[in-house]
């Protein structure tokens, strides 16, 4: 809910830049979202007034600056929108994948616009993206934007075929969660270091750290679904188990539980499962450890993207990035 500004909360100077790019970029999606169309516009309107971290936008910037070589600040901002732009009209289309009527704290603009609207209005978003992409001209950028993007649109695909397997495999579920989340952080993170000219070293560094970085966001996100709290979050508790979405909470839960507890909890999933059942799973997760389990995951994804940050020089914006890393654990929206 909050920008990235407020999230990670420590005070350095670096802290005032990234503000200022992040005000920048909300110049340029603003500018970004005008159409002679008014439902793309509305829809576009809708989906920035609502806020958001606007990590994306931030991690290009971040990046970029961790290179610790000069670089063109007017590209930053572009391609932050243009990367902010994929993420909103992802998250338009996602809601209507999840069926969730609130995002941001607000209503979806599936609830608000229907369905067809939110569709053909993100599909307007992603093209608007793509022209940013295209007035930047760099090709590795526009190579890796793109690749992301199919690596996204492919993750959120899989995921769908994958409602109502209970048994889904744990190492399928990763692979969804690298293709549908992490290979966009770590998409921004290698614009920010490609547009400030990083040696391969770095840029491969920061990739590396996008990616975990990803992950890690993504079992926080799975673990907030079941047991954060929606005036934070912005979002509805559970959509996960409603739709039948196995998450790492529920994976390792599996291995937790009783026969008979296990047909339960199966029985329920993706289901019409009643609040007080939710809770009793929840429950379950929190005594059996399988939030604990989630947990650990999601800190070994830290870890290593602590750890892929070596060869990138010290700076300011390399402890912010350290700094975000960490936040990830802790964060509540
Ligand atoms: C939500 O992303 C979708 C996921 C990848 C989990 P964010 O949590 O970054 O969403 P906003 O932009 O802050 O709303
Ligand atoms: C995130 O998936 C959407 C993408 C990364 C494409 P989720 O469905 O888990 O995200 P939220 O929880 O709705 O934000
Ligand atoms: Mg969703
Ligand atoms: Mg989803």
């Amino acid at each position: 809910m909050n920008p990235i500004t407020e999230f990670t909360r420590p005070s350095r100077d670096v802290m005032a830049g990234i503000a200022e790019d992040v005000a920048r970029v909300e110049v340029a999606l603003r500018e970004a979202v005008r159409s002679d169309v008014p439902l793309v516009e509305d829809v576009g309107r809708h989906t920035l007034d609502a806020g958001g971290k606007r990590l994306r936008p931030a991690f290009v910037a971040l990046s970029a600056k961790a290179v610790g070589r000069p670089y063109d600040p007017n590209r930053a901002v572009q391609l932050g929108a243009c990367l902010e732009m994929v993420h909103m009209a992802t998250l338009i289309h996602d809601d209507v994948i999840d069926h969730s009527d609130t995002r941001r704290g607000r209503p979806t603009a599936a609830a608000l616009f229907g369905n067809t609207g939110s569709i053909l209005s993100g599909d307007a978003l992603l093209a608007k993206a793509m022209v940013i992409l295209a007035d930047d001209g760099d090709l590795a950028i526009i190579r890796a934007v793109s690749r992301a993007v199919v690596e996204m649109a492919e993750g959120e695909a899989l995921e769908l075929a994958t409602r109502g397997n209970f048994e889904l495999s744990e190492a399928e579920h990763r692979r969804i969660l690298r293709m549908k989340t992490a290979s966009f952080v770590e998409c921004c993170c290698q614009v920010g270091a490609r547009l400030a000219a990083a040696d391969d070293l770095v840029r491969d560094g920061l990739t590396e750290y996008g990616h975990h970085l990803g992950m890690a966001f993504q079992i926080v996100d799975d673990l907030l679904d079941y047991r954060g709290d929606r005036e934070a979050t912005g979002k509805p508790i559970a959509t996960d188990f409603r739709e039948g979405c196995a998450t790492l909470p529920l994976i390792a839960l599996r291995d937790r539980l009783s026969d008979e507890e296990l047909a339960v909890v199966c029985r329920k999933f993706g289901n019409g499962v009643a609040d007080d059942e939710l809770r009793m799973i929840g429950e379950w997760m929190e005594l059996r450890g399988a939030y604990a389990a989630a947990e650990e995951a999601a800190q070994a994804h830290v870890r290593a993207a602590l750890e892929a940050l070596s060869p990138v020089p010290t700076s300011d914006a390399k402890i912010l990035l350290q700094e975000i890393a960490t936040f990830v654990l802790r964060r509540d929206a």
